[in-house]
């Protein structure tokens, strides 16, 4: 199979990157799953933006200080002057984010954010953002996308990326080969027995990447959201409780009724005092209560938490809940400069895939879609321009033998990024 650019993965990165290619350049899209199952649509809180210039230095600092100032700042520059043009670009597909009475945007706030700037949708504004990306790329006749077919390998030769090895939905092995090839491949929560992210997402890109001798970025950086769902059940994916419930006053509690923290730490912070009280308490959760948010707004602007809750048999606000912290986001991954290129030519790397730095050692709560968004459009512009410059190759002769067993080769994905990450194995 031959295309001009094939694209990785169906988050908003990889959906808006599609978006923001030539109309005359044949995009093939492939996804291990099925479009909806990406992390972008489970994203509940919100996404960031610069909501006026006098929040720039702020924003900046507020981002800086979350990533313990190991961030880039030519990214984290890049990522918030960017923002509006993005939020335009999203208000003319459609997505609905809350307004407030005088119909103007509203902003809510989250962990180590000193300001309010924070746009959402209810509880979903992940699928909100991600359910309008996918209509628009309907409607592109340049683009194909094909469902659970899943890159098993990169195709390359002298640091230059031809395209991939693809297992398709029928489990046959085959060649996709490309001018440009974009990872827009999630995170790697699947190696993780408790992550928010869906258990497909297991760095597959990252560990091609690592394969091939592609330069990786922070790889040990891995994030751990504070508050999810703690249950007995045998879960495949931990329900995240937003960041932004606490951001509208929700408060933790240990076993005795005590508070132990500042809800509105950075993330990292936080999770770690968690940690600290139930470990020092010898129990398996702490307890987050909604009471202080107003019974109206909480039904209004997080349904599905509230849902969750009293399907799993806690009347919130009244009842506490119980949460655990568990893996969330990858702050590391392929290394890109501010054009989302990797250090192989012909090929991108974008979302959580990729590390552009822009993030440092800790994400500040909310700047993961737009980061996806604004680093996916750079990745497209740049290989509009630079279209001429590439070139392709047949690959008739390929050896699928070592692909064959698939789970071997999933173990072996796996061995690679924890041996990559050293003592961060806490999987
Ligand atoms: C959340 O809603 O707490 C998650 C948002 C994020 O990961 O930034």
């Amino acid at each position: 199979m031959k295309t001009d650019i094939l694209i990785v993965g169906s988050g908003c990165a990889g959906l808006y990157c599609a978006l923001n290619l030539p109309k005359d350049k044949k995009i093939l899209m492939i996804t291990k799953d099925i479009v909806e199952h990406s992390d972008s649509f489970l994203a509940q809180g919100g996404m960031c933006m610069l909501k006026s210039p006098d929040d720039y230095q702020s924003y900046f600092n507020d981002t800086m200080r979350a990533g313990h100032f190991e961030n880039n700042p030519a990214a984290v520059e890049t990522m918030i002057k960017e923002s509006p043009d993005l939020v335009k670009d999203l208000l003319s597909y459609g997505v609905d984010f809350q307004r407030d009475e005088e119909g103007n945007l509203a902003f809510t706030r989250e962990g180590a954010h000193t300001h309010n700037r924070i746009l959402y949708h209810k509880d979903v504004t992940g699928k909100e953002i991600t359910s309008h990306l996918y209509e628009q790329c309907k409607k592109l006749e340049n683009l194909t996308i094909q469902e659970q077919w899943m890159m098993v390998d990169l195709l390359c030769e002298n640091n230059r990326c031809y395209g991939i090895v693809v297992r398709k939905d029928n489990g046959q092995l085959d060649t996709i080969t490309a001018n440009d090839t974009v990872l827009a491949c999630g995170g790697i929560g699947g190696i993780y027995r408790y992550s928010t992210n869906y258990r497909h997402l297991t760095g597959d890109g990252v560990a091609a990447a690592l394969r091939h001798g592609v330069e990786v970025q922070n790889i040990n950086y891995v994030q751990f959201h504070p508050t999810t769902f703690y249950s007995e059940k045998e879960e495949d994916r931990s329900f995240l409780i937003s960041e932004s419930v606490r951001g509208e006053g929700a408060l933790l509690y240990n076993n005795k009724g005590e508070r132990f923290t500042n809800e509105l730490l950075p993330r990292d912070i936080v999770t770690r005092n968690i940690k600290k009280e139930m470990k020092k308490e010898g129990t398996n959760h702490v307890w987050l209560s909604m009471r202080p948010i107003e019974p109206e707004q909480l039904e209004s602007h997080f349904p599905n938490i509230v849902k969750h809750c009293r399907d799993n048999g806690y009347d919130v606000p009244k009842d506490m809940i119980p949460v655990v912290p568990a893996q969330h986001y990858f702050m590391g991954g392929i290394k890109v400069n501010l054009q989302s290129k990797t250090s192989m030519e012909q090929l991108y790397a974008i979302g959580e895939t990729a590390c552009n730095g822009v993030h440092g050692r800790n994400r500040l709560a909310s700047n993961s879609l737009l980061e996806s968004m604004v680093f996916a459009k750079r990745a497209a512009i740049e290989m509009t321009e630079q279209f001429q410059n590439t070139e392709t190759r047949e690959f008739t002769d390929v050896d699928f033998a070592p692909y064959q067993d698939e789970k071997a080769w999933a173990e072996e994905n796996k061995r690679m990024i924890l041996k990559e990450m050293g003592d961060k194995k806490d999987v």
